[in-house]
């Protein structure tokens, strides 16, 4: 997978050089590539914002520089790449909206300061190619580039190849399948007692059904004390009699 970021602050981008990140780009799984947006000014003070038309606080991305850089970048690629523009305004990350990302072969992402990117922007690239505003929660934050490093690493696990092992993210919190809407329930390690806490017994019996069944237990008890909303959304052929009297 390709992808492109372009942000007036590449070097808070640098965490992609990190950890699952960094290494799935060193191993040739993952292309990224950051570009500074300034780069495509051509006033002496590299001007990349302006007052609103209407008035208002705050300040607006302008269109010219945003034009000429996504210009740029999709001319130097094969085929068409999906837009991922970061907005408080726009639907939520989901790990099911990661899932559909992670099978795009290239995503260009446009991190905005200020309030945000001249509307016509997203219009003119919109004509041609899928544009997603896309948000990672309901706050906001100063500019779109903590959303790029957030929706870059959830992507990024799920390609082929980047996490040792490919079983590891088939029981995540929101993954799908049958623990759909389901969070994941608490882990242990060794040593079996620690400050007089033990490993519940279970997990020690080799009993694999005996576990599973805990397990289950478990992420439902926390769903419902956590995120109970999940609950009411999950499909009803998910929970069998014993959950119910969890
Ligand atoms: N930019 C500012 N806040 C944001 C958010 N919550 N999600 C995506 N982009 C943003």
């Amino acid at each position: 997978m390709r992808i492109d970021i372009v942000s007036i602050f590449p070097e808070y981008l640098e965490p992609l050089n990190v950890s699952l990140v960094g290494k799935a780009r060193a191993r040739g799984l993952l292309d990224v590539r950051v570009h500074d947006l300034r780069a495509w000014t051509h006033d002496r003070h590299h001007t990349v914002d302006d007052t609103p038309y209407g008035g208002g606080p705050g300040m607006v991305m302008k269109p010219e520089p945003w034009g000429e850089a996504l210009d740029a970048v999709l001319a130097d690629g094969e085929g068409i790449p999906e837009l991922i523009v970061p907005t408080p305004s726009g639907v939520p990350f989901t790990q099911r909206l990661a899932v559909e990302l992670s099978a795009a072969p290239w995503l260009v992402f446009t991190p905005a300061r200020y309030e945000g990117i001249d509307r016509r922007v997203i219009e003119e690239y919109g004509a041609r190619l899928r544009v997603r505003e896309i948000s990672i929660g309901d706050y906001v934050l100063a500019g779109g580039e903590a959303p790029v490093l957030v929706m870059t690493e959830a992507i990024a696990r799920l390609l082929p190849g980047v996490l040792g092992n490919a079983a590891s993210h088939q029981d995540d919190s929101f993954a799908p399948g049958p623990m759909a809407a389901l969070l994941e329930g608490p882990v242990y390690t060794k040593p079996p007692s620690w400050r007089g806490h033990e490993v519940p017994e279970v997990l020690v019996s080799g009993h694999h059904g005996k576990i599973a069944r805990w397990r289950r237990d478990e992420a439902l008890r926390r769903t419902i004390a956590h995120r109970p909303e999940l609950i009411a959304g999950a499909d009803p052929a998910a929970f069998d009699k014993r959950d119910r009297a969890t």
